[in-house]
């Protein structure tokens, strides 16, 4: 039940307005008929346009859309194929009620895949596809928010933490010295190590950070290498940005945790004093919904959770930034 309010919690009102126009109009088209009926098919259609496009409505990136049109481009032959195989078998059974029920069932979902869901799927697709890459960075640092509470089975492939560290090797370093170093984390045993050693939201005074299932699948331990250089704040800051922002772009969260008990995780995982802990990058499938909103006449910088769970981070408007010197 929690669950479900949690869920429900996470659609917003534009994703209600989709779902209620989608069943409206799909109710209207079926009391019309589709068979056959012009009006009818378009209103299903306009339905199925809604759904889909509430299903997507806060999909981070464009990859996920052009993984979502290939897929459902790639439904439409899969779909006739499967929907005249299943037909094909269907007249071989006649005799069998169960079977060639079983068999007709087959043949007219794949009908309605192939006719129904493609069209209305890869047309939300292409729109948010454009439309998000068309958004490009603005849409991207607006998704790359601190999450500290995540969805706690995703697994985080090695492969992609060393994709995000090769982001922070792309990129700036004072004097190129690249004093950086990176000790990666995603099994259940070394994650088990590293949480204890975090802090979690120091402004949320009533929450002591993500419990069991809403942990971080995956850490990234910042490391300053003092044999290369003596300070490192400036390359750390670079390098969470371009991971972070990285992540973001394949749907992940994260979360920056300077606050660390430093002794204690040198200790439990064996890091040499020659490496300065700089920064802990927390990773996961986001569990929480982060607005930005504009501070208020008070001036209050801290972030806070409303009844609904979500979780508000002030933010300083233009005017005040910039400076007209
Ligand atoms: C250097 C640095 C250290 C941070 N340390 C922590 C931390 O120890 N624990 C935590 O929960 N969040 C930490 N954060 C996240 C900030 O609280 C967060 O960036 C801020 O609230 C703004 O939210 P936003 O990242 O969604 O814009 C840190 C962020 C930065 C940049």
């Amino acid at each position: 039940m929690a669950g479900l309010s949690k869920f429900l919690n996470k659609i917003n009102i534009v994703q209600w307005i989709l779902i209620a126009a989608g069943i409206l109009t799909g109710a209207a088209a079926l009391v019309i008929g589709v068979s056959d009926n012009p009006p009818g098919i378009i209103l299903l259609y306009i339905g199925l346009t809604c759904l889909a496009g509430a299903w997507v409505w806060n999909w981070p990136s464009p990859r996920e859309f052009w993984i979502l049109l290939l897929t459902s481009l790639a439904a439409f032959p899969v779909g006739v194929v499967l929907h005249n195989l299943f037909y094909a078998l269907g007249t071989l059974v006649e005799g069998s009620l169960i079977l060639s029920g079983l068999l007709g069932f087959l043949e007219a979902l794949f009908f309605l895949v192939a006719v129904m869901a493609v069209g209305p799927t890869a047309l939300v697709a292409l729109v948010g596809g454009v439309y998000t890459s068309w958004q490009g960075m603005s849409r991207l640092t607006l998704k790359n928010r601190s999450y500290r509470r995540f969805k706690g089975n995703h697994p985080i492939k090695d492969r992609t933490l060393w994709n995000l560290v090769n982001l922070a090797r792309q990129s700036a370093s004072g004097a190129n010295l690249q004093p950086l170093k990176f000790i990666l984390s995603n099994t259940e045993d070394k994650n088990g190590m590293i949480f204890p050693a975090l802090s979690w939201a120091g402004y949320l005074k009533d929450w002591a950070g993500p419990v069991e299932g809403e942990r971080p699948s995956a850490y990234i331990i910042l490391l300053g290498d003092r044999e290369l250089a003596d300070s490192f704040q400036y390359d750390a800051g670079i390098t969470s940005q371009s991971i972070t922002l990285g992540a973001a772009e394949l749907g992940l969260g994260t979360c920056l945790i300077g606050s660390i008990k430093r002794d204690s995780l040198r200790k439990i995982l064996s890091i040499p004093v020659r490496y300065e802990i700089l920064l802990v990058i927390a990773l996961g499938r986001p569990g929480e919904s982060v607005v930005l909103e504009e501070i208020g006449d008070d001036g209050e910088i801290k972030y806070w959770r409303d009844e609904k769970e979500i979780h508000h981070v002030p933010k300083r408007i233009l005017e005040e930034m910039i400076l007209d010197l």
